[in-house]
């Protein structure tokens, strides 16, 4: 599992797109398509792998065929260890005092061989719907990407040594299905660094497809469970105060914290995510209302509810959650990428097999949610209080990997879906949610570090989180 990604410069492309034909798409059946989609590859990546977009714009086709054989001369270059290219300016390490001030979240895709860290089929742990390649999707680009931060390196997944930071702990999940999505790509992580496979196993003996309310998966050798609770919206659903008009069916109770709360407030970690159920469709349609204390708020926007809801859950953490054992984590939105329409209304990410670099579809809603959420944290460093929380801000990056959906590869044996039902929501595993835990990985570890090195000293930063 140990990877040297930390020191390993992204690889030039050629000699990386001639290895790639090598290894993998010998297995394809159709050399031109093969050939169509390695062109694209080369082209699209040569317009992001040195950032000249300015530059390009400028240029004609013809240009970037130059650029193409260059990039074939540069496969000189990687042979010996000392390649010129932007990318591979030497980077410190996140985990290094140096890498302190690096912001993991601003950075760039880079392809790589050594992805992707497991295979679907190797893990137990996934829904079908997550397990695209082995339900029919047949490129495998989508899962060769890494992450790489501008201006650091993240440390390499290590398996054995995240289990051995967790011994005795819990690592717990709260969320919607994104947060599942990205609970499973952790189990999948974590328990391929673990022989025996019956010492993994749900506590309850529940299985994982379908199953609603919460799953606890415990890792016997090291005493530590990695779990996952339902809860789409952090703040409780459910039915509304009497005397209500009768088109109000259920009610989001905006100043409460979900009731299972009391499961998880005393867990180790805590990752929290929501943000695909706050809309319109998910909410006031279907006869689900808004409510604070007693009161129905009838006229209330899915935004201002949103913010109401983000604040009980900032506030609370603030004052129940003991920031001395508990780190919390809050991932932001995800986003979609349905084009051309929404989901069940033709909307289509099918046949995406590249990320998109620079631009992204993601829609003006997603960066107001992320907003909404950056106004409700700055209230407290406004108050010159200390957000016992860190953000895992990956809108951005998965922005970009409208590549990375299932599409019409979800109903798992099933077959494929028809083309006007695609998921754009979730993601393939293999795939976009393995960098979230890489990420969530190298802030653990980063904490970890800091804290031992402050254990002998008045504990004067322990729980001093402050917001990235
Ligand atoms: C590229 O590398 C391969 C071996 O990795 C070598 O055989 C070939 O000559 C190289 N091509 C150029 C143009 O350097
Ligand atoms: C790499 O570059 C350094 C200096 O920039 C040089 O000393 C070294 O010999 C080079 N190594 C190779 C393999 O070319
Ligand atoms: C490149 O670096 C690796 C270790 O980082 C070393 O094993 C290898 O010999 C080097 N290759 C060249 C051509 O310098
Ligand atoms: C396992 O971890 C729990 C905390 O999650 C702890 O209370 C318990 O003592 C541990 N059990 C063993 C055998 O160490
Ligand atoms: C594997 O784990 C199971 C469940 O804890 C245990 O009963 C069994 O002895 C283990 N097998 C080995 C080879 O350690
Ligand atoms: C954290 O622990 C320190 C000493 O171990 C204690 O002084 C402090 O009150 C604790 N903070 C909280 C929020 O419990
Ligand atoms: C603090 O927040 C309030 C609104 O919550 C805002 O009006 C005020 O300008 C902020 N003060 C500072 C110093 O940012
Ligand atoms: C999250 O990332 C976006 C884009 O990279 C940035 O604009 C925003 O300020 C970040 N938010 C936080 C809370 O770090
Ligand atoms: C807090 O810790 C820092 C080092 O992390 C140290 O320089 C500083 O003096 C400490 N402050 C107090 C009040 O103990
Ligand atoms: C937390 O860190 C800030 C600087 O980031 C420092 O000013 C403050 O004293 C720290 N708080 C505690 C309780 O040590």
């Amino acid at each position: 599992m140990s990877k040297n990604t930390q020191v390993e410069e992204a690889k030039p492309i050629c000699e990386a797109l001639k290895r790639f034909k090598r290894s993998r798409l010998v297995l394809e059946p159709s050399l031109g398509i093969l050939g169509f989609f390695l062109v694209g590859l080369c082209l699209v990546w040569s317009f992001f792998y040195f950032d000249y977009r300015s530059v390009v714009k400028s240029y004609g086709v013809s240009d970037n065929s130059e650029r193409f054989v260059w990039l074939k001369l540069d496969n000189k270059s990687s042979s010996n260890n000392n390649s010129t290219s932007v990318s591979s300016l030497k980077r410190v390490g996140f985990l290094e005092e140096s890498g302190n001030d690096c912001d993991v979240f601003d950075g760039d895709w880079v392809w790589d061989e050594s992805y992707p860290l497991y295979h679907s089929k190797d893990c137990r742990f996934l829904d079908e719907g997550f397990r695209c390649s082995e339900f029919g999707r047949s490129d495998l680009f989508f899962t060769h990407w890494r992450w790489q931060p501008k201006h650091c390196n993240l440390p390499s997944f290590d398996a054995k040594v995240m289990l051995e930071k967790l011994r005795d702990k819990r690592l717990v999940f709260v969320g919607d299905s994104i947060g599942r999505n990205q609970w499973e790509s952790l189990l999948c992580l974590l328990s391929s660094a673990v022989k025996n496979e019956s010492s993994v196993y749900e506590v309850n003996g529940s299985p994982i497809t379908k199953h609603r309310g919460f799953l606890v998966f415990k890792f016997e050798d090291y005493n530590c469970t990695v779990e996952y609770y339902r809860s789409p919206f952090l703040v409780p659903q459910s039915r509304p105060p009497r005397g209500s008009p009768a088109k109000v069916k259920t009610t989001l109770k905006l100043d409460t914290m979900d009731w299972t709360s009391s499961k998880w407030r005393d867990a180790d970690l805590l990752v929290f995510n929501t943000g695909h159920w706050w809309n319109y469709g998910k909410t006031v349609r279907t006869g689900c209302y808004f409510q604070e204390g007693e009161k129905v708020k009838l006229k209330m926007n899915v935004d201002d509810a949103y913010k109401r809801a983000m604040e009980t859950v900032v506030k609370w953490i603030q004052t129940k959650v003991d920031s001395n054992k508990t780190r919390v984590f809050f991932r932001t939105f995800a986003p979609v990428h349905f084009r051309g329409g929404d989901w069940k209304t033709g909307g289509t990410c099918h046949l995406e097999t590249l990320p998109e670099i620079g631009t992204s579809l993601v829609s003006s809603e997603t960066w107001e949610q992320l907003k909404i959420l950056e106004d409700v944290l700055s209230q407290y460093s406004n108050r010159s209080e200390i957000v016992k929380m860190k953000m895992l801000n990956i809108t951005a990056m998965a922005a970009q990997r409208k590549d990375g959906h299932p599409s019409i590869y979800y109903l798992g044996s099933l077959g494929p879906a028809p083309l006007h039902r695609q998921d754009c929501s979730h993601w393939c595993l293999p795939g976009v949610p393995d960098t979230w835990n890489e990420v969530l990985y190298a802030l653990f570890m980063k904490q970890e570090a800091s804290s031992s090195a402050t254990r002998d000293e008045e504990a004067n930063s322990t729980g001093n989180v402050t917001m990235s």
